[in-house]
């Protein structure tokens, strides 16, 4: 049976189905002429004052959507047609979109602390105006990778001296399995250029399809017209599910037990990678989140590696995927169990053992 290192999707023990099934009982017994009808564009009322509440700004700020992905795309209909600037490597789907509409946009590196700001810096000033900065900061899709505290901070006020709207996208924030949680761009740049996305497919469900984002109350006027013509009314009965499910104060639960679950996954990589990788190649240490980044000998082409991991029963996503170098890969550790990714790195680890003019990195 083929092993998947590239479903960046949760194990099947994550998702709370049971709890679940009785929250939508119960909320379609409690509201359903709401909820089965047509109603707020921008989403099931309490749950955007339950947003609202935990990111200390108004109800009206907060658009509940049809996964956080949905956010992205009314963001970048709101922006005209600008530049925007992503990080090196990032989420292959933004990108995806980006190419779809032709749109312009520059990449950014990063490093073991995140996005290199120095380098945004000159990017922002060579070329047009950019429109917006699309970032992951924490436990970053593919990379693993969290932008250090001091580095939000600079960028925080460097995105409010050049008025450059910011999307920070954090649907794995609180996905943390160690370490003390680092605030927010959003929080620390008060939220006035910094429009925060995340969702609740990483700590409750991602079939619920339940995503939001904070836009300035503005742009959340401009957002109701966009949203309308979409769905006309996104989920609700979705978000009201999900609504029951907070509101029975299960949901801290669920983050815990969903991060230990992942934990126990992300330890199994870290330590078969050093068993199996330890000296062909470098990865990064990811403390909470879905991935981390494999880094292999630079005359290793990952997309020709997984040609041949495929037969061996191994899959993983090649980081050119993502914008990465041809020598890099996006490692899930997400969705199978601790004994397949074992196996599954020892797998890969003789590939890459095999894999001609091997020399050893020391
Ligand atoms: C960085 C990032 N943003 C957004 C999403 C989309 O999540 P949602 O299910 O909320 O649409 C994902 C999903 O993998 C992701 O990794």
């Amino acid at each position: 049976m083929t092993i998947s290192l590239a479903r960046g999707i949760p194990a099947p023990e994550c998702l709370p189905v049971e709890e679940l099934a009785d929250c939508a009982r119960e909320a379609i017994r409690r509201d359903g002429h709401t909820i089965l009808s047509y109603g707020s564009t921008l989403g099931y009322e309490p749950l955007r004052e339950w947003i609202a509440e935990r990111h200390g700004v108004e109800p009206g700020r907060v658009l509940v959507t049809n996964g956080s992905l949905q956010a992205f795309h009314f963001v970048l209909a709101l922006i005209g047609e600008g530049r925007v600037i992503v990080e090196r490597p990032t989420y292959d789907r933004p990108r995806a979109i980006m190419h779809a509409e032709g749109r312009e946009f520059s990449a950014v590196g990063i490093d073991a602390e995140g996005l290199d700001l120095d380098e945004l810096e000159q990017v922002c000033s060579d070329g047009s105006p950019p429109a917006l900065l699309y970032t992951i900061p924490t436990f970053q899709n593919p990379s693993g990778v969290t932008l250090s505290e001091e580095r939000r901070r600079r960028l925080a006020s460097l995105a409010q001296e050049r008025s450059l709207p910011v999307l920070e996208d954090d649907p794995y924030g609180l996905v943390r399995f160690e370490g003390d949680p680092l605030p927010s761009l959003f929080e620390l740049e008060g939220g006035n250029v910094v429009m925060y996305g995340s969702s609740f497919s990483k700590t409750v469900a991602p079939g619920l399809r339940v995503g939001y984002a904070i836009v300035s109350p503005e742009l959340a006027s401009e957002l109701v017209p966009l949203a309308a013509s979409t769905y006309i009314t996104p989920a609700l009965a979705a978000q009201a599910t999900l609504y029951e499910f907070l509101r029975r104060g299960l949901f801290e639960a669920n983050v815990e037990r969903v991060c230990g679950l992942l934990r126990e996954r992300r330890d199994a990589m870290l330590e078969t990678l050093e068993t199996e990788l330890g000296g062909r190649a470098t990865w990064s240490h990811p403390e909470g989140g879905y991935f981390l980044w494999l880094e292999l000998r630079e005359d290793v082409d990952a997309a020709e590696l997984l040609e041949r991991s495929s037969e061996a029963g191994v899959t993983f996503v090649p980081g050119a995927d993502f914008g990465g170098a041809a020598n890099t890969a996006r490692l899930a550790f997400s969705y199978v169990s601790p004994d397949e990714i074992v196996e599954g790195m020892r797998r890969l680890g003789q590939l890459v053992a095999a894999t001609p003019a091997a020399v050893e990195l020391g």
